[in-house]
């Protein structure tokens, strides 16, 4: 009988530690992270001047609400084995910084590795799990970005599935962010475990590097990361997101035409949005592409579905991406460097170049023909807040040299 007793008590402990954590990250989490434009060299001025400008430049209003210190912020261990923040960059400590972001209306996020070390060679949370996670609910952390360097032995599914436990134990909800780069194909088994996994290797401040290999922990551009996105998208949903990485928005290496691209195209893949740029000193071009409002509706949308390739013509493609009430978006992108026209017949999504040496030529594979929609709807272009007419007409859409356009189609 005492078993069956003991069993039955873990068991409801169990459910209740889990009930706390089913309701993290509905829709893709929205925030900032220093890593993109400051590795290590952060500190609690740049970080708390980062938390103001998040509420200032309004993009707190539009949904960004985790503030995520990367790599760097650790140096050791005490001689009980607690981790210590560097009282160089941090002298106020963590647990004053995260009371900072939290007065600011804001969610509060760390960083450590499942390795030995982490990125930047500071000490990992192999072997200090359980105490790693007590430290993070006492410093009334939110939000955890577990990295995957020097773990030379140790088993994917092991370590995030014990740091997950160890989140939970510690009883504070804590949206877990799995940064193995994608090598053990997470998206298989890491729902349950975190609530987003990184599936690339780490993004660039460019719009292509060609030799990126998939899984190199170096990565590659935006497209590369793009491209390594399609077919992931029936892992996605709910509480459970592939993550293309953060974004490069305003770091410089981007036109304003791929970095509309580059955000455009991450809400259609419903991928967590994290700025990683200077967000005290960003321009209004920057601002105004992070903070479009009907394009995060389209990322957050609560159907949480993942956009995917519908249409592929070699250098021009269109995304799909369904939404709720039989709604859905459309984004028509063009990699070619120099502008194109094109035509959009919405009956077969099916594009036709205007004025081009060549005809486009569909890349066979790739073509949807299971997506069709399913009746009339009003066509709205996200990007220049025009209504265009009904899917019944033909659309004419001129795109500069790695542009998008974006479309909701509501239906009538
Ligand atoms: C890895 C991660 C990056 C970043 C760095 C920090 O490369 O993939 O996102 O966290 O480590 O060192």
């Amino acid at each position: 009988m005492r078993p069956l007793i003991s069993l039955l008590m873990l068991v409801i402990v169990l459910s209740t530690y889990g009930q706390k954590f089913l309701h993290l990250a509905l829709t893709p989490p929205m925030g900032w992270n220093s890593w993109n434009r400051f590795g290590c060299e952060i500190n609690e001025k740049v970080i708390r001047e980062t938390a103001n400008a998040m509420v200032s430049s309004g993009m707190k209003s539009n949904g960004y609400e985790y503030i995520v210190i990367d790599d760097c912020w650790q140096t050791s261990r005490d001689s009980l084995g607690f981790i210590q923040a560097d009282p160089q960059k941090f002298p106020s400590g963590i647990k004053a910084l995260a009371d900072y972001i939290h007065s600011k209306g804001l969610k509060f996020g760390i960083y450590s590795c499942a390795g030995r070390e982490t990125c930047g060679n500071r000490p990992g949370s192999r072997g200090h799990e359980f105490q790693d996670a007590l430290s993070y609910a006492s410093f009334g952390v939110d939000f955890l970005k577990l990295d995957w360097c020097n773990s030379d032995g140790q088993n994917a599914v092991e370590s995030y599935t014990l740091m997950r436990d160890a989140l939970q134990s510690a009883g504070r909800p804590v949206v877990f962010s799995m940064c193995e780069w994608g090598l053990s194909k997470p998206w298989k088994w890491a729902s349950g475990v975190g609530q987003l996994w990184r599936t690339t290797g780490d993004i660039q401040n460019n719009w292509n590097i060609p030799d990126a290999k998939e899984g190199k922990c170096w990565g590659g551009g935006v497209v590369i990361n793009l491209d390594m996105q399609q077919g992931l998208e029936k892992y996605a949903g709910p509480g459970h997101w592939n993550d293309p990485d953060m974004l490069e928005v305003g770091n410089g290496g981007l036109t304003e035409s791929e970095s509309r691209s580059h955000f455009s195209l991450w809400c259609m893949l419903a991928a967590p949005l994290f700025a990683g740029n200077d967000l005290a000193n960003m321009d209004k071009v920057t601002r105004e592409i992070l903070t479009n409002k009907e394009l995060i509706a389209i990322d957050q949308d609560p159907m949480g579905k993942q956009g995917f390739k519908i249409k592929d013509y070699g250098e021009l493609e269109i995304y799909y991406k369904p939404l709720q009430n039989g709604d859905a978006a459309i984004c028509v992108f063009n990699r070619y460097d120099q502008s194109v026209n094109v035509e959009l017949d919405w009956k077969d999504f099916d594009l036709r170049a205007i004025k081009m040496d060549k005809p486009l030529k569909m890349v066979a594979n790739i073509d949807r023909k299971d997506i069709r929609l399913d009746g009339l709807f009003e066509v709205f272009d996200l990007w220049k807040e025009q209504k265009l007419g009904i899917t019944s007409q033909i659309l004419k859409v001129e795109l500069l040299g790695h542009d998008v356009a974006v479309y909701k189609l509501t239906k009538k």
